[in-house]
């Protein structure tokens, strides 16, 4: 079964993540956003940039990249 936003993506972002990027342009516990930002937020996270208080271990950084691979499912 594909990759979810809801059971597998919106999981990884924490509220101060959330907060955080409000004021940056988008909301990542917002299916729209994220689909709308995905190619910026997966070269972010595989750059290592963001979060900006530590990278997501690469497995996460993987799923993510899964996720938009197979379509962005809700
Ligand atoms: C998984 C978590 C996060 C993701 C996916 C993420 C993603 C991004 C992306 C894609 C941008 C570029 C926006 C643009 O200009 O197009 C950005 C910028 C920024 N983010 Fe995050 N972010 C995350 C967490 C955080 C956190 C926790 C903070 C604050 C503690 C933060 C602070 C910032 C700031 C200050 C910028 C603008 C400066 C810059 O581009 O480096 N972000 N983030």
């Amino acid at each position: 079964m594909a990759l979810s936003f809801a059971n597998d993506i919106r999981p990884l972002f924490r509220k101060g993540d959330i907060e955080c990027m409000k004021d940056y342009g988008f909301d990542l516990s917002k299916l729209s956003d994220v689909r709308m930002n995905a190619a910026n937020i997966y070269r972010r996270l595989s750059d290592k940039s963001m979060p900006e208080d530590g990278p997501w271990p690469d497995a996460n950084i993987s799923k993510f990249k899964q996720w938009m691979d197979e379509g962005m499912v809700e």
